[in-house]
């Protein structure tokens, strides 16, 4: 082998040592993990008149309709796992307490997915508080419980918040979930099934050793 040869293998070799988990899960492993997950918990109220998995396709299907990328379909369907991931959610609200869903849930997506889906999860709930301060009439076409959650999470931003978040990478990704985050929640929408947003799941998932090693 000439050393230049000798020199790329090594450098893949490295990358892959530096890039990859060993213990991560394959694509069709969170797959079946999400999946699980609706069967499990998706006939959880939500806090309105849908279920958690109602809510998830809805938005799932608008951001679908919206012509944009897996890792934001995605992303908008699981935009409330962390409402499902812990067992304190009903219990939180009853009690107006925050669960901090939107950490709790970015902090389950990081050891599977993507930043393109992780971040704009972790940051719908500011974008809410954002579109507070910005839109005009945004506040008044809240829901009751939205406007009963925004008192928890913090209010409406100020304009230093504001400025902060605007310079966050998926920002603008975070205010287009929220969007869907208000629309989907009515009890008589039209959604493309499940099944659908589980088979772009692998688009989005965080590489694996065996894939990335079946790669080089
Ligand atoms: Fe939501």
């Amino acid at each position: 082998m000439r050393d230049q040869d000798t020199q790329r293998v090594f450098l893949k070799t490295r990358s892959v040592r530096l890039s990859v988990n060993a213990d991560r899960m394959n694509a069709q492993s969170v797959k079946q993990l999400i999946e699980q997950m609706f069967e499990e918990r998706g006939a959880l109220h939500y806090g309105e008149s849908v279920t958690q998995l109602e809510h998830a396709l809805q938005c799932a299907s608008l951001a679908q309709q919206a012509g944009v990328g897996s890792a934001l379909v995605i992303a908008a369907l699981l935009h409330d796992i962390g409402h499902m991931v812990h067992d304190d959610a009903a219990a939180a609200f009853k009690e107006a307490r925050d669960d901090h869903h939107e950490a709790l849930g970015a902090k389950w997506l990081r050891r599977h997915f993507v930043d393109a889906v992780v971040q704009p999860v972790a940051w719908h709930v500011q974008a809410k508080r954002y579109l507070c301060l910005r839109e005009s009439g945004y506040w008044d076409a809240l829901s009751a419980v939205s406007k009963q959650t925004l008192v928890l999470q913090g209010g409406p931003m100020n304009e230093a918040e504001a400025t902060r978040f605007e310079q966050q990478a998926y920002a603008q990704d975070a205010v287009m979930i929220r969007r869907w985050d208000d629309t989907g929640k009515r009890e008589d929408a039209e959604v493309l099934p499940l099944q659908h947003f589980l088979d772009l799941v692998p688009q989005v998932v965080m590489p694996t050793v065996d894939g990335v090693l079946g790669s080089l």
